[in-house]
């Protein structure tokens, strides 16, 4: 049972770069979070806070209601593991894991009872002789994984730790950290930029910019309701057509919609999925650039009569030629006014 206040927490490195600004979260008992953003969106820079191996410049940290703001790393309940993982490969993976539970002093049969227990959460019963260099990749990564929750953390902090691993390892192993982190129920916060990584895992993400929040949502609302321009940019694939509005049409070069909002520019978000395209001899909006075929979809990416460049998702790209004339209809839009959303359909 352990929730994770963060209070207005900002960080100002040297240069002076506002790596966090004034950042603030609530975590709930058993909550995995997200943390998703581009690189040097503060990411590592917040968690790092969090595991007490940076200092904020300002702001407040509470776990369960004290105060951890100035707590050094080992006295705080917080496992974390590292963006690159750092295993001792002098050691095998027993004195791996016993290592922290012995500078905690705790008995040695207790030891050899938790380290035994958490290698058979990660499905490594038996690997407690290897040396770690034995190990693959993503055997080391249940190892730095093991190595923190052997030590029965209340907040589990996660740095992008499947960043190294190949497609489909990182696929498996994410399934197994949720199912880990589910059956522990441990209030867990996860740093990554794979957003596919993020809608899968967590039960809210956080879309970080600048060190800032941009949106804070569940995985369905980010995706279908991106609450800004960026947001909806960054998660799934958008097109973001930059045009006018004017009595209630949208316009870009030579493409127009109609949008019930008041004058001025607008930006139309449309996704590829939900953009229906027709083949057309005259008067098309746009034009076929490219045809891919993905064996379960394909991809047409067209240009507007301006070179404005935009996907759509079809089932029969076979239909499609690069060079044909094309209408596009789209069937959900959302429009954006500088940071605001003004419209959604
Ligand atoms: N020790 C440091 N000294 C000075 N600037 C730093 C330091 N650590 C990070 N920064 C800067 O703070 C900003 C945020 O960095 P951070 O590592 O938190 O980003 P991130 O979101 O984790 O990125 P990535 O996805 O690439 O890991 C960046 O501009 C970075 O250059
Ligand atoms: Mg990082």
């Amino acid at each position: 049972m352990s929730v994770l206040k963060i209070k207005e927490i900002s960080k100002i490195f040297a240069g002076p770069v506002r790596a966090v600004d004034n950042f603030s979260l609530d975590v709930a008992d058993g909550e995995l979070v997200c943390l998703l953003g581009p690189s040097g969106s503060g990411k590592s820079t917040l968690l790092r806070m969090v595991g007490g191996f940076e200092t904020p410049t300002s702001g407040v940290m509470t776990i369960d209601g004290e105060d951890i703001t100035h707590v050094p790393p080992e006295k705080r309940p917080t496992g974390m593991v590292f963006q690159s993982h750092a295993l001792w490969t002098h050691m095998n993976v027993f004195k791996n894991l016993a290592f922290g539970l012995k500078l905690r002093k705790v008995a040695p049969d207790e030891i050899k009872r938790r380290v035994d227990g958490v290698l058979d959460l990660v499905g490594l019963n038996g690997y407690g002789t290897r040396h770690v260099a034995q190990l693959s990749g993503g055997q080391q990564q249940r190892v730095a994984l093991a190595r923190s929750l052997v030590l029965e953390p209340k907040i589990l902090l996660l740095d992008e730790p499947f960043a190294s691993l190949d497609q489909h390892l990182r696929e498996r192993l994410r399934e197994e950290v949720r199912d880990i982190q589910q059956r522990l129920k441990i209030t867990t916060l996860f740093v990554t930029h794979g957003q596919d990584e993020a809608l899968s895992m967590a039960d809210r993400i956080v879309v970080m910019r600048d060190g800032k929040t941009e949106q804070i949502d569940r995985p369905d609302i980010v995706y279908r309701e991106p609450q800004t321009p960026f947001v909806a940019g960054f998660i799934g694939t958008m097109n973001l057509i930059e045009g006018t509005v004017s009595n209630g049409i949208f316009s870009k070069a030579g493409y127009s919609t109609p949008l019930p909002v008041s004058d001025g520019p607008a930006i139309l978000a449309v996704r590829p999925e939900a953009l229906d395209l027709s083949v057309v001899t005259e008067n098309s909006q746009g034009k076929v650039h490219r045809v891919t075929d993905y064996g379960s979809h394909g991809l047409v990416d067209l240009e507007l009569l301006d070179s404005t460049r935009i996907k759509a998702m079809v089932s029969h790209p076979d239909l499609f030629r690069a060079g044909q004339g094309v209408t596009l209809a789209p069937r959900a839009i959302a429009a954006y006014r500088g940071n605001a959303v003004i419209h959604r359909a």
